[in-house]
């Protein structure tokens, strides 16, 4: 495929915005770097992307966006290393699990080039942004969403695709609290729990407000069916140490493919630690909590990296789980984030070096 990057057109800000930040306190996803790249679909065609100022955007009111939630997202992050090297994690993995969620969401696809000569070219353009303490990235935000019109229940006849970036820090503050629900699913055989679509999250609020309500921070996802089985942390994938093996659920219909998780599976087993991909049940958690057997659970993400949970909650009791000196959780947390950042060899070849 054809290189466009030299096509894109790249409009500067007139002005930065980088002096008003504070890169030693960073939240997550809070400010927001100087461009962004734009991208519109029309007359049947991706358009030429731009690098533009970030800046909002005007749509009609009877765009489908509004009323049909014709939306889906990819998360990422850029790291700069210690020679101000800009290196992106398994880029190409995004750029097609977010074809596959517009497929789903009857979305143009996007051909590769526009995705990943955009990036590179916003990244060019706004490479300052690029946090160097240890646990802040540069989050970036792609998304496509319907922006034609008209209150027709049928696909757009336009649509934006759009990468915004906002320098960041961790995602979660300390360890996480969870409650195992009984009741409320995100997603369903069929569905569109696989595809990164702005509706599973939104359909995520409610049932979360309930758990952040009786002291919890997030839900862990169960099967819709049965709710016998675990299937995701909050926004992030799961898994779970039982002795010493590592367990997490296959992906399905109902679970987002996540790049972490598998990245995770396959550092694990390179480095001897026993690995089961199969299905988890609510029970055998709950039974490894009450003997001891269960040493860790931690959700797993592009935002969170890996986020060590402390304790979960099911059927009005709690449980918590062990302070181990040395985890899993840590030792991957570490190794993964040393080859995202260049401190470490990749013998996976999972860094990509933005040009
Ligand atoms: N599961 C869900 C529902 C998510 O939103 C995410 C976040 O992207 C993940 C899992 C983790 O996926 P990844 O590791 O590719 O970021
Ligand atoms: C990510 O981990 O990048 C995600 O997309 C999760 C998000 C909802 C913050």
């Amino acid at each position: 495929m054809s290189a466009i990057i030299n096509d894109i057109e790249i409009i500067k800000a007139k002005t930065t915005k980088i002096n008003d930040v504070d890169f030693d306190n960073l939240k997550f996803g809070h400010v927001f770097s100087d461009h962004m790249l734009e991208c519109n679909y029309e007359n049947g065609k991706w358009q030429t992307p731009k690098v533009v100022p970030y800046q909002g955007i005007t749509l009609d009111p009877s765009a489908k966006i509004f009323h049909y939630g014709q939306s889906v997202f990819e998360g990422m992050k850029a790291y700069k290393d210690a020679d101000k090297n800009v290196w992106l994690f398994r880029p190409l993995e995004n750029f097609k699990r977010l074809n596959i969620s517009s497929k789903r969401l009857a979305i143009p696809e996007l051909p590769e080039n526009y995705f990943m000569d955009g990036l590179q070219a916003l990244l060019e353009v706004d490479k300052d942004w690029i946090p160097t303490n240890e646990g802040s990235s540069l989050y970036i935000r792609p998304f496509v969403f319907a922006s034609g019109n008209g209150f027709h229940a049928s696909p757009a006849d336009a649509y934006k695709f759009i990468i915004c970036t906002a320098p960041s820090g961790s995602y979660f503050a300390g360890d996480v609290k969870v409650l195992i629900e009984e009741k409320y699913s995100r997603s369903a055989n069929g569905g569109v729990g696989f595809a990164k679509a702005g509706g599973n999250y939104a359909g995520q609020f409610y049932p979360t407000q309930l758990a952040i309500e009786k002291g919890y921070q997030q839900v862990i996802w169960t099967d819709d069916n049965t709710h016998e089985y675990i299937e995701e942390a909050g926004a992030m994938n799961i898994f779970v140490r039982i002795n010493d093996t590592l367990i997490t659920g296959p992906t399905s219909d109902r679970i987002l493919d996540g790049i972490t998780r598998k990245s995770i599976i396959e550092l694990a087993k390179s480095e001897g630690i026993p690995v089961e991909v199969r299905k988890i049940t609510v029970s055998e958690v709950v039974e490894a909590a009450k003997n001891g057997s269960l040493k860790e659970m931690f959700g797993a993400g592009t935002a969170a990296v890996i986020s060590p949970i402390s304790g979960f909650g099911y059927k009005e009791a709690d449980y918590d789980l062990p302070q181990l000196e040395d985890t899993y959780a840590a030792y991957l947390k570490k190794r993964i984030t040393d080859i995202q950042t260049n401190k470490a060899e990749d013998p996976f070849g999972w860094r990509f070096q933005v040009k």
